[in-house]
């Protein structure tokens, strides 16, 4: 399993600090992938994590005040990235051709991207989740050759419920990962969204999630260590 932490915009550099010398103990048979702010990936050292961003600038290098470029993060040996998350499409009001834009850019730097994809509380009371997850994949996926599709790593985050101790039904995760798969069969599909260590069992009885992007609990070692140990039983 995959279980990549996305610590939004929190820890500063002591504190981050400390929060590594928590984890630095984790020893699992997952993949565990560690998304810091971009401030903090200088400060990466784990050996049991790899490195990821939470963001990319959609240009390369060039005249953009205030973006990171995906050949800067590879020379700080960045693997995957984080991209369309709901946040950054809700505040940032990031659009799909962006989105598809910085695909194509971590690509080229043999960065994984990891897509966010879901539907607000409202899109799944109309029927309108797939409709919803089908606009985020396609456009998301657009002008990707084959081989290179193969590379994302899908990430199935409801909106209504990120933060929110509310979890969809293992049923109701199984149909949106299906139809995911329709797209894109041959992807790594992960959950996000209030996954913690009270649930994780609930979830884990899902088997087709291939991982879990957790949020809240990637700031809570103690909990996180819960998590994985419930997960690898
Ligand atoms: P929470 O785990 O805090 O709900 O956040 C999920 C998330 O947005 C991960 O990207």
């Amino acid at each position: 399993m995959i279980i990549a932490l996305n610590n939004k915009s929190n820890l500063s550099k002591d504190e981050f600090i400390k929060y590594q010398q928590n984890l630095s103990n984790i020893n699992s048979s997952n993949k565990m992938i560690l998304c810091p702010t971009f401030l903090n990936i200088n400060n990466f050292n784990l050996t049991n994590f790899s490195l990821g961003a939470q963001n990319v600038s959609m240009n390369n290098d060039g005249a953009y005040t205030g973006e990171i470029s995906a050949n800067s993060l590879k020379s700080y040996n960045v693997e995957y990235t984080i991209v369309g998350h709901s946040e950054r499409r809700i505040y940032q009001k990031e659009s799909l051709e962006e989105i598809n834009e910085k695909i194509k850019k971590l690509l080229e730097n043999n960065i994984i991207p990891i897509l966010c994809v879901g539907e607000t509380k409202e899109e799944r009371k109309n029927n309108k989740t797939e409709e919803k997850i089908k606009e985020e994949i396609t456009s998301a996926i657009e002008g990707l050759s084959d081989s290179d599709k193969d590379k994302l790593i899908i990430a199935y985050e409801p909106i209504w419920s990120i933060g929110t101790g509310i979890i969809p039904s293992n049923s109701e995760i199984e149909e949106v990962f299906k139809y995911i798969k329709t797209f894109l069969p041959n992807n790594k599909i992960l959950y996000g969204g209030s996954a913690n260590e009270e649930n994780i069992e609930l979830l884990n009885q899902c088997k087709i999630i291939d991982g879990y992007l957790l949020g809240g609990i990637s700031l809570k070692p103690e909990k996180l260590k819960v998590f994985i140990s419930k997960l690898e039983k």
